[in-house]
């Protein structure tokens, strides 16, 4: 099923997608008997399958957080080495008391450990943990423990990821049960008849209550569940059962399984509503640029010769008015530099992912990646804002390439700061710790901002964008426009494509990046991400043309906002997904969502501004250099 979706995926580029694999993702072959480690992540929320379930927070808990009482390794847990990027997206990896021996001890109800003393305090926080849907999420070599699933539409068989951490629904409503007991089934590929692979990890999860006697009790069916008292202690005795499976699937594919497209009707749909948009404007746009556009170059310049009135008209008038420099040239030109950066970012990071090297089996690697292509492509921010700057007739470039290589960074650390203010005041584990923090500085001042000033510097050696339109000494007289060209209303109206073409899209982004599920659709979002460029680029064209046929000249800041008119409606949208997919209780959830989704729409605005800008430049440069003027 996988493998035909992705096919479907990436059809356009790499078929031969399964021959890929990466450092890190070498095959690890046990003998019998070999320990296998299992390690803990933290918890995290869950969007159970249900449709009209809500996410309930966006906290993530560190697995040994002392209120959840889970059996202890020997000597403490100990962290595991992580990448950036995971770390960044949540995840802190522990190890974890589980004896599991290759092929050993197959279906032995064993007892983890058992914890006494668990008070009210700690039964309470249990319980509401549980009644948040939170998920139990393991690693057993690099595979993550799911449950399986029944995909409804489908009728097929699909691991989900993470196992719950207690029941909710059962027998007893209201009275969360507490699973303290794991079914493990480890499925294992032979590929000699020595060497064991594991690929498929896979939990159910049990509540076993009852009285406890001195043998351990894994009998699921004839027990009471688990239900902790909230007003007196307790002990919860963990119980767990290993059963070794073989498997036909070899370790090349054993992703496959995880990697479960819901539908991916949907994500069809929504590509070919997208098309059908961009088809719909390119054609407007021709028609409105070529037909009207180069008659009216014809036409002045017939003029000029046959007649001898000077009688100007539409966006001509405004000949000497187009390149005058806008306000604030600074800022719009810092603005583009940080644009142009995260879209140089963006496009690389999308052909990597579309390459198969950013599959959700090398762990966290989305996040690394992005974060060093956006370090190394300051030198594009930085010569893209020097060479703005000077074409906007901006003279201090000093100050230029140093706001270009701060602002944005500084801007996004104040938020995360903030955000994280608010994950360590309500004891999540989700805060990005000193250690990572000190790291993405040093990738900020040791690579992104020198590489910042040195493009800065060659961009602004370069100069200024040659334009050979004379700009009248004295500026014109803007006469009112049509209410649809009014600054938000065009932002607004124009942004509408953009975002009717990544809607869908969007909204699996934003259940993955909040559910904290893995994202691996990129195919999709590849061709999505392209269709909302071009459109943004064709829209701004066309509002700009309008705008200077209004006899509106100012339009450098206008095409930026106009291209950047999604944004808006991405943050409409956002507050439309909380009310119909969250339920967000805390305070600090709350934020962190506002936080998030602030930060989506910032970023947006500068990719997008930047692509409506420097299309709507261009455009001007050829409009202007098309037509004679004396
Ligand atoms: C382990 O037990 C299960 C269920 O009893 C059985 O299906 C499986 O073949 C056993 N595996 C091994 C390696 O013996
Ligand atoms: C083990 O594999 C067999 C066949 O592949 C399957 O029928 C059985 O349900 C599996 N056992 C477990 C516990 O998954």
């Amino acid at each position: 099923m996988f493998r035909a979706a992705l096919t479907a995926h990436i059809f356009l580029l790499l078929p031969c997608i399964q021959a890929f694999y990466l450092p890190g993702a070498a095959p690890h072959s046990y003998a019998q008997g070999d320990k296998v480690d299992l390690f803990v992540n933290a918890l995290t929320p869950m969007m159970t399958g249900t449709t009209g379930s809500k996410l309930k927070s966006l906290i993530n808990y560190d697995y040994y957080n002392r209120k959840f009482r889970f059996c202890e390794p020997d000597g403490g847990p100990k962290t595991q080495p992580e990448s950036l990027g995971s770390i960044l997206f949540g995840d802190r990896i522990f190890n974890s008391p589980y004896d599991i021996k290759m092929l050993q001890e197959n279906g032995t109800c064993r007892t983890l450990c058992q914890v006494d003393e668990v008070t009210g305090e700690e039964a309470k926080f249990i319980n509401d943990r549980i009644r948040e849907d939170y998920a139990i999420n393991w690693l057993v070599d690099g595979l993550p423990a799911a449950e399986m699933k029944l995909d409804v539409r489908t009728k097929e068989l699909f691991f989900d990821m993470g196992f719950n951490l207690g029941n909710n629904e059962g027998k007893m409503q209201n009275v969360p049960a507490l699973n303290n007991h794991y079914e493990i089934v480890l499925r294992y590929h032979r590929p000699t008849p020595e060497t064991f692979r594991i690929v498929g990890v896979l939990v159910w999860p049990a509540s076993i209550g009852g009285p406890q006697t001195s043998t351990p009790n894994c009998d699921i069916e004839g027990s009471q569940p688990l239900l902790l008292s909230e007003d007196s202690p307790q002990s919860i005795r963990y119980t767990y059962r290993v059963m070794w499976n073989e498997s036909d699937t070899p370790w090349a594919t054993r992703w496959d399984n995880y990697l479960h497209i819901f539908d991916p009707r949907i994500h069809w749909f929504s590509l070919i509503n997208s098309i059908v948009i961009v088809v719909f404007l390119c054609v407007m746009v021709s028609m409105i640029l070529f037909r009207s556009v180069s008659k009216d170059i014809h036409r002045y310049n017939a003029i000029d010769i046959s007649e001898d009135v000077q009688e100007d008209w539409g966006w001509k008038l405004v000949h000497g008015e187009v390149f005058r420099s806008p306000k604030n040239p600074l800022l719009l030109s810092v603005m583009v530099g940080n644009g142009a950066q995260l879209c140089a970012m963006v496009a690389v990071t999308l052909v990597f992912a579309l390459l198969g090297f950013l599959s959700p089996s090398n762990r966290g690697s989305l996040a690394t990646v992005m974060m060093v292509f956006w370090s190394f492509f300051g030198s594009v921010g930085g010569y893209i804002s020097g060479r703005a700057y000077a074409s906007l007739g901006g003279n201090n470039r000093r100050k230029n390439a140093f706001i270009t290589a701060t602002a944005l960074p500084s801007f996004i650390f104040a938020i995360v700061f903030l955000l994280n203010f608010f994950l360590l005041t309500a004891g999540s584990s989700g805060a990005v710790p000193f250690g990572t923090m000190v790291l993405i500085i040093l990738l900020w001042f040791g690579i992104s901002a020198p590489l910042s000033t040195v493009g800065s510097c060659f961009g602004s050696r370069k100069g200024a964008l040659e334009n050979h339109v004379r700009v009248n000494p004295i500026p014109r007289q803007i006469p009112p426009g049509p209410k649809y060209l009014k600054p938000w209303a065009s932002a607004l109206l124009s942004g509408i494509l953009p975002f009717g073409a990544a809607f869908v899209e969007l909204y699996f982004m934003l259940s993955s990046l909040f559910a904290s599920k893995a994202y691996y659709a990129f195919g999709f979002l590849a061709l999505t991400a392209g269709v909302v460029a071009l459109t943004t680029a064709t829209v701004s064209i066309l509002f700009t043309y309008f705008l200077l046929c209004s006899e509106e000249y100012r339009w450098h800041w206008r095409s930026f906002v106009i291209g950047g008119g999604s944004s808006f409606w991405i943050l409409a949208y956002g507050i439309f997904y909380w009310a119909s997919r969250l339920r967000l209780d805390s305070l600090s959830s709350a934020v962190l969502y506002m936080g998030y989704l602030v930060l989506i729409a910032l970023l947006n605005f500068l990719i997008t501004g930047t692509i409506g800008f420097l299309a709507s430049y261009w455009a001007v440069r050829k409009l202007y250099t098309a037509i004679r003027i004396d």
